[in-house]
């Protein structure tokens, strides 16, 4: 823990839980197809935050939350991870801290077909240590939590998007992570589900987590609880607006 973050714990400000300064991400460096994905973007989200990543497609939302998630590195500048600068860590460590700190929600799911929605659930512990009765309680309980109990042994590819999506959040809180990030959550989904998926995703932030979402869907950056929204444009932030 450093300095900055037991001063901010004692003077009752909330912790900053990443930061990006002037973080780029370019693309095939040098070469014709070279992309410039994110232009110096510094970004501060705060320990329980509700942050949206806004702006038209190729604008570098999903580079800009890879880099946030530590699932990629940036050419240059830095980021900070719970206080701790991950942009130069080797990737053993950098597994480490997403499987540690992070529960991703991705744009197609990534599901495993023809498993069922328990198995699905627990694949994150897998590489881990943890005993599978605890695994196996927790997965329940999870699943309860989102009302998918009942489905626990269907086959995922048997089930509604919105439910898919449901298993691919439980999935991703196996690990009982601090910071959720989704991509474009809400592409695949109608409007009522839209509004179901924003739903648990203030009960996530309600239970203490930090939420980062990157969506160009209004029924996201519209609403009125979501703390900070980013607005990106060819890479670039154009502004940061904070609501509270
Ligand atoms: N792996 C990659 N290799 C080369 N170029 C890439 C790669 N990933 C993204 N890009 C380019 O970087 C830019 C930003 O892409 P990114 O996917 O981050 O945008 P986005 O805002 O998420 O777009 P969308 O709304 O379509 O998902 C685009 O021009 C894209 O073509
Ligand atoms: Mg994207």
């Amino acid at each position: 823990m450093s300095s900055d973050m037991i001063q901010g714990m004692t003077q009752g400000r909330p912790r900053e839980v990443i930061r990006t300064e002037s973080v780029t991400k370019t693309y095939n460096v040098g070469k014709p197809n070279e992309a410039f994905a994110v232009r110096s973007v510094s970004v501060s989200i705060l320990e329980n935050d509700f942050a949206v990543l806004k702006g038209p497609s190729g604008s570098g939302k999903t580079t800009l939350l890879s880099l946030i998630g530590c699932m990629a590195r940036p050419t240059s500048g830095s980021i900070t991870v719970e206080g701790k600068d991950v942009s130069h860590l080797p990737e053993r460590f950098l597994t480490n801290i997403r499987r540690r700190i992070f529960g991703f929600i991705f744009q197609q799911f990534n599901l495993i077909q023809g498993m069922t929605v328990l198995q699905n659930v627990l694949i994150p512990l897998l590489p881990t240590d943890s005993n599978p009765a605890d695994g196996l309680k927790k997965a329940e309980a999870i699943l309860e939590d989102l009302d998918m109990l009942k489905r626990r042994d269907f086959p995922v590819n048997s089930l509604s998007g919105g439910e898919q999506q449901r298993v691919a959040i439980a999935r991703a809180l196996i690990n009982d992570p601090a910071i959720i990030l989704a991509d474009e959550p809400t592409a695949h989904l109608d409007t009522a589900l839209a509004a179901d998926f924003m739903k648990i995703m203030h009960h996530l932030r309600d239970q203490g987590r930090t939420v980062v979402i990157a969506s160009h869907d209004p029924v996201v950056f519209e609403d009125s609880r979501i703390s900070q929204v980013v607005s990106m444009r060819d890479g670039r932030s154009l502004g940061i607006q904070r609501n509270v």
